[in-house]
């Protein structure tokens, strides 16, 4: 079936994120379709369908339509579908059990971390559990030369430790929706660089995280730290961001190689659950400015 084409694009905030209308998201995509929505991606980073109720099945077909699915460490998938695993919490839950509670890019621990996560909100609190993201183009533009310079021949140690280490299984067992089988893989490490160019776009940005980065390559720990905790901070600026307050049936999807994004842990007492896919990325690669692009790197993306 064909879908609607063109799609209509309205931006939620300055620094990245649209409402899209105009593709039943149900419906096999035409090439066209499909095309204009990578392309309205790589523009605004975050698109938002208000209001298309999705079946696990077809999350899982129109996220394949944007590439083969995503390894997914740790988290098992829902009943309904292989490729769908729920990111829930319970109200009577303990509010310190925040799922995705902090600022991270989908598993970037993994050596080809996920290019694009499908969000879908099933059930939602009646206030707070609003989605945050934040684009790490501008991060990184907002850098001054000599910290671009210095941060662009450094790696960022990846790992899922904090996360997934399986110390946490009897916290995770204790949790109805949670769903997580940790294991000492939570231990394995990746180098990926700070600085990425993205494979679609060309550009630069940050590709560091609170939740998963846990040391610079090559760097004392006393070293690293202080530049880490200015990156989380800087990277996450508000300026930076855009949200998303979700109704019941919302899909969106994102681009994880140059945002970083959070679940608002701000609803307490309720329950909060959403359906997420993944789309199987490539290995980071590093951002390395040519004489040419001296100069554009303060571009801003859209
Ligand atoms: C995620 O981190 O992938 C889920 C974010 C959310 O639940 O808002």
């Amino acid at each position: 079936l064909e879908t609607t084409v063109p799609i209509a694009l309205e931006p939620i905030s300055g620094a990245c994120g649209a409402v899209a209308s105009g593709v039943d998201l149900r419906h096999e995509l035409s090439s066209a379709a499909l095309e204009e929505i990578e392309n309205a991606l790589d523009r605004h980073l975050v698109l938002i369908w208000p209001g298309q109720p999705l079946t696990a099945p077809e999350q899982a077909a129109f996220t394949r339509r944007l590439g083969p699915p995503s390894p997914v460490p740790f988290i098992q998938p829902t009943a309904d579908h292989r490729d769908v695993v729920a990111i829930a919490r319970r109200a009577e839950e303990p509010p310190r059990f925040n799922p995705a509670g902090g600022w991270h890019s989908d598993f970037s621990f993994l050596p080809e971390p996920p290019s694009y996560t499908v969000l879908q909100a099933v059930d939602v609190p009646p206030f707070g559990g609003d989605t945050i993201w934040a684009n790490q183009y501008l991060a990184y533009n907002a850098l001054s030369p000599p910290m671009q310079a210095l941060l662009a021949p450094l790696g960022a140690v990846h790992s899922a430790a904090r996360a997934f280490a399986p110390s946490m299984q009897a916290a995770f067992d204790a949790l109805a929706e949670a769903n997580v089988v940790t294991g000492p893989e939570a231990f394995d490490q990746e180098v990926h660089p700070v600085c990425v160019v993205h494979p679609g776009t060309g550009r630069p940005s940050l590709y560091v995280n609170r939740e998963y980065t846990i040391g610079l390559d090559g760097l004392a720990s006393q070293e690293a730290q202080p530049l880490l905790d200015f990156l989380a901070q800087h990277s996450t600026r508000a300026e930076f961001t855009c949200r998303w307050r979700w109704s019941r049936g919302d899909v969106v999807v994102w681009d994880n190689r140059c945002l970083q994004h959070m679940a608002m842990p701000d609803y307490r007492g309720h329950a909060r659950r959403m359906l997420r896919t993944t789309v199987n990325g490539s290995r980071p690669v590093r951002f390395v400015e040519s004489a040419a692009a001296v100069g554009a790197a303060g571009e801003q993306p859209r």
